[in-house]
């Protein structure tokens, strides 16, 4: 770590910054710090703070081809090919496979340097026929969507009564006499994703321990039109695997309503879902060698190329894997080359578990110290950019955000910190790798999230245009200071 010595004198700033913002919710909207004080406790170098600052025409320059040059619309236009080639891109499907074969073949056109790919174990889960009917007190067909590693119900499906919650809480009190052989609905509101996604993931195993024969999840989304939305769970060890989907919140709720009025609700549910072998992936990786640092203090910029398989993930998250691709493409078409190498790596099987992340991380654990300055990630949408969210250390961050203040020819100058996002980089962030999540305006990113909604129709020309230019800039400046990023690693 490369301390300044006018820095030092914040560190216990940082850690009761730490303390406060363990005991919280990690967002910082739930952060009571205020955020100039944030920086006010910044004293850079001066010379730190003008060298920062004399990247801005060259950040205009960046963003001046992405936005508005010849580079305008590429991002878009790849990333369109992309879906309407190969479609949605499930772990374990030769969809993905060969998404990331065309990948390859692209980034060598695109002149990136070491391309290749290295291998990742993910699981590979294989959705089969989905049906369930509400067959009483009336007959309704109920879209449903069976959640990542979910079971099968035996073959003709299960028909069984209903008992329907809002909330963990409520389903405490009733007893194994009451849940035993029914279907458990979870009808919990949106709160956050955060905060609500634990029903997805945690409800198959909480109603089993309880005797129920299945659950079915009120989609975690804050905004329906009737589509059901997919997702990741995983059964506590030891549990009775019983089958677990999502339903749409307009279905939950209208069974949550009935129930507590006293209806006696029937469901019958067929799900032919099943857990195959975990199969062998890869993570696809690009680069630009750096001018003086080749394989020591890079730069990663990130995003997956796995999606869920109902829509064709160009949102979730094909938008953040073109930015974190075409960075690269458009730095080296306009011939610059930082100090550092940049990196781009596209994940795969993130959204089994970030299993493409956890691969790298192990593969790559021995020398990572050295290896790994910085660690970009987009995976909460590509969305109008506001800036950057951020997670490493004091001086880090205060380096960051000089660097954040940049990006006002694309008015994207938000610095938030702890990040918000980058979940397969918080293989190497939660350890005290510095890193950052691209923040964009993605209010309405879980209105389509994991759902047939994600698709091209989501994503805006210019607006990727924009992401990119800020993912390229950003990766530029990081990549080329004088000084890497400084941390603090606990093995
Ligand atoms: C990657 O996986 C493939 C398929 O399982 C295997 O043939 C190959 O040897 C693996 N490569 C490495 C470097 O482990
Ligand atoms: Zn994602």
């Amino acid at each position: 770590m490369k301390a300044y010595g006018s820095l030092v004198l914040f560190l216990g700033f940082l850690v009761l910054v730490k303390v406060q913002a363990g005991v919280l919710d990690n967002r910082i909207d739930q952060f009571e710090l205020d955020e100039s004080a944030g920086e006010e406790s910044c004293n850079l170098p001066d010379d730190l703070r003008q060298e920062i600052k004399g990247y801005q025409s060259i950040v205009n320059k960046i963003i001046g081809r992405i936005v508005d040059g010849e580079f305008a619309g590429q991002t878009w236009n790849s990333l369109a090919e992309l879906v309407d080639t190969f479609g949605a891109r499930l772990s374990g499907s030769e969809q993905l496979e060969k998404a990331i074969d065309y990948v390859v073949d692209q980034m060598q056109h695109d002149q990136l340097e070491n391309v290749h790919t290295e291998n990742a174990t993910v699981p590979h889960w294989v959705r089969g026929y989905e049906s369930a009917q509400l067959v009483a007190p009336f007959k309704k067909n109920l879209a449903l969507l069976g959640l990542g590693t979910s079971v099968g119900t035996p073959r003709g499906g299960i028909i069984a009564d209903v008992i329907a919650v809002e909330s963990f809480k409520e389903f405490e009190a009733l007893t194994v006499e009451q849940v035993k052989g029914k279907i458990v609905v979870f009808v919990p509101q949106w709160e956050s994703y955060g905060k609500t996604v634990v029903y997805r993931s945690k409800g198959a195993s909480v109603a089993s321990k309880k005797g129920a024969v299945a659950t079915l999840i009120r989609s975690v989304t804050p905004f329906s039109i009737g589509s059901p939305h997919t997702g990741g769970q995983d059964y506590d060890e030891g549990v009775k695997k019983i089958p677990s989907a999502c339903i749409t919140v307009e279905d939950a709720e209208m069974i949550l309503r009935k129930y507590r009025r006293g209806d006696r609700l029937t469901i019958h549910l067929e799900m032919e879902d099943r857990n195959l072998e975990p199969f062998v992936s890869r993570n696809t990786i690009g680069e630009l060698v750096g001018t003086t640092y080749t394989n020591s203090s890079v730069v990663v910029v990130s995003g997956h190329l796995d999606s869920w398989d109902v829509g064709v993930g160009a949102m979730d998250d094909g938008g953040g894997a073109l930015i974190s691709w075409k960075a690269l493409t458009f730095l080296k078409a306009m011939g610059l080359r930082a100090k550092r190498t940049i990196r781009a790596i596209l994940w795969t099987g993130e959204e089994e578990g970030l299993w493409g992340g956890r691969a790298y991380k192990e593969e790559h654990k021995e020398n990572e110290k050295k290896e790994f300055n910085f660690f970009f990630e987009s995976d909460i949408g590509t969305f109008e950019p506001r800036g950057l969210d951020f997670t490493g250390n004091k001086d880090a961050e205060c380096i960051f955000r000089e660097i954040v203040k940049l990006m006002s020819p694309i008015n994207a100058t938000d610095f938030e910190t702890p990040s918000d996002g980058g979940p397969d980089i918080s293989h190497w962030t939660t350890r005290g790798f510095p890193g950052a999540s691209l923040m964009n305006k993605n209010e309405k990113y879980f209105w389509f999230h994991h759902s047939a909604g994600d698709s091209m129709a989501v994503e805006d020309p210019k607006t990727l245009d924009k992401c990119a230019a800020l993912w390229a800039a950003a990766a530029y400046v990081v990549a080329d200071l004088s000084i890497s990023m400084p941390k603090d690693v606990v093995d």
